[in-house]
């Protein structure tokens, strides 16, 4: 196989992130920091274009609520769908919690999961009332999706999966997934969020019926994210939130709604977050994900290089992981690990990743966590090599 190419100006792109001056960042996975584009745009929104959106009859609100609709094409365009199947959330989180929330269980009362979810994607699905089946992992890492045909039944409404695992960065085989799940009429939802930054995605093309993501994963600003749903599914689904926005006619006798995307959108939206989504997601493809994927693809090949080229260091994960690393040094707690590359400057994240079930499946309490961006470059891996190296100089004193 080629070299996948790098992103050519990986310098220029950095020097569009303020917030990393001299600090090796390696926790995007956790969040992404924000590149000039986004802060402009989000600073734009509020001290020059700032008003209400689908309620004034002002000029300044109907070009808010343009900007606003035209933030949900956008997200939506991303991944390949329409604007009316695009609800805006809080988040994944809330995204998840919303479709588990809503969907009928039509006599179908079971979820499939997997080993390495998020608990945003575990916790949602109990608190509905499903009973929970999860799928294991493959020695690599990798979800099982040959047991996994083997688990699935007319009992499950609701096969639920990580796009891209945020600890191993294992990246699922969609189209496997849509077909297994669709051959017992169950629905797919896939979890986005760690995918969406670091890869191109079609939902049609993977034949996905639900996909959730979060715009401050993908540059963008925290407190908005997506749930992407097939518009007859989301056409069945009920309110689950009332208020303002999403009603056609209340009265105290009966309240009738909107069709979604509004139905979903109870309340003043996150019009700034929206804006800054849409800057975010300019970002992206004007850089191209294809770019962005080769450039992450090469540097975790050889982060992991380095990385095992040091004695008493375990990685997780499979080789070809999508842009994240995560690994012990032998007798170190990862919070040690990680508090140590912290004075060398460099951000890793350690813990368990909001992750317990996959932790348990590796046999760790917490693991540390690099994870790229389209700004990462060799620098930050030859700055967490050092800081390794120190964790084992101090561990070894
Ligand atoms: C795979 C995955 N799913 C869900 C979430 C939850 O995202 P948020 O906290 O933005 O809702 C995360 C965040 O770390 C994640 O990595």
């Amino acid at each position: 196989m080629n070299a996948p190419a790098r992103i050519n100006s990986a310098l220029s792109v950095r020097d569009q992130f303020p917030a990393i001056v001299n600090w090796h960042y390696l926790d995007s996975a956790a969040t992404a920091q924000k590149p000039q584009a986004v802060i402009d745009a989000i600073t734009e929104a509020y001290s020059r274009d700032y008003a209400t959106v689908h309620r004034g009859v002002y000029e300044r609100s109907a070009t808010m609520t343009a900007s606003y609709e035209a933030a949900r094409a956008a997200a939506s365009a991303l991944i390949g769908g329409k604007p009316e199947e695009l609800v805006f959330t809080r988040g994944a989180t809330e995204a998840i919690n919303f479709v588990a929330r809503t969907l009928p269980k039509e006599g179908r009362g079971r979820v499939l999961l997997s080993q390495l979810e998020h608990h945003s994607n575990i916790v949602p699905w109990q608190l509905a009332g499903f009973e929970v089946d999860a799928v294991p992992l493959t020695i690599e890492g990798q979800i099982d999706l040959d047991a996994a045909e083997q688990m699935v039944s007319e009992r499950h409404r609701v096969v639920a999966f990580a796009h891209v695992s945020n600890v191993l960065g294992s990246i699922i085989d969609t189209k496997r997934a849509a077909e297994l799940a669709h051959s017992k009429g169950a629905l797919l939802l896939l979890d986005g969020c760690q995918a969406v930054p670091r890869m191109p995605v079609d939902v049609g093309t993977m034949g996905a019926d639900f996909y959730a993501y979060s715009a401050h994963k993908l540059y963008g600003p925290t407190g908005i994210g997506c749930l992407w749903g097939r518009g007859e599914l989301l056409a069945s689904m009920p309110p689950w939130q009332g208020g303002g926005s999403m009603i056609d006619r209340v009265t105290f006798e009966k309240t009738t709604f909107l069709d979604p995307p509004a139905r979903f959108e109870a309340g003043t939206p996150h019009v700034v977050g929206a804006i800054g989504l849409h800057a975010a997601v300019n970002w992206v493809e004007k850089l191209s994900l294809d770019a962005i994927q080769a450039h992450e693809c090469a540097l975790v090949a050889e982060c992991r290089e380095a990385l095992r080229s040091i004695d008493g260091v375990t990685l997780y994960g499979p080789e070809d992981s999508a842009g994240i690393v995560s690994f012990n040094v032998d007798g170190v707690h990862a919070h040690d690990t990680a508090t140590i590359l912290d004075d060398a400057g460099v951000a890793v994240r350690a813990g368990h990743h909001c992750a317990q079930p996959l932790m348990d499946w590796l046999g760790v309490p917490a693991t540390a966590r690099a994870s790229f961006a389209a700004h990462s470059d060799s620098s930050d891996i030859q700055a967490l090599v050092r800081g390794v190296e120190q964790v084992k100089r101090i561990f070894s004193e």
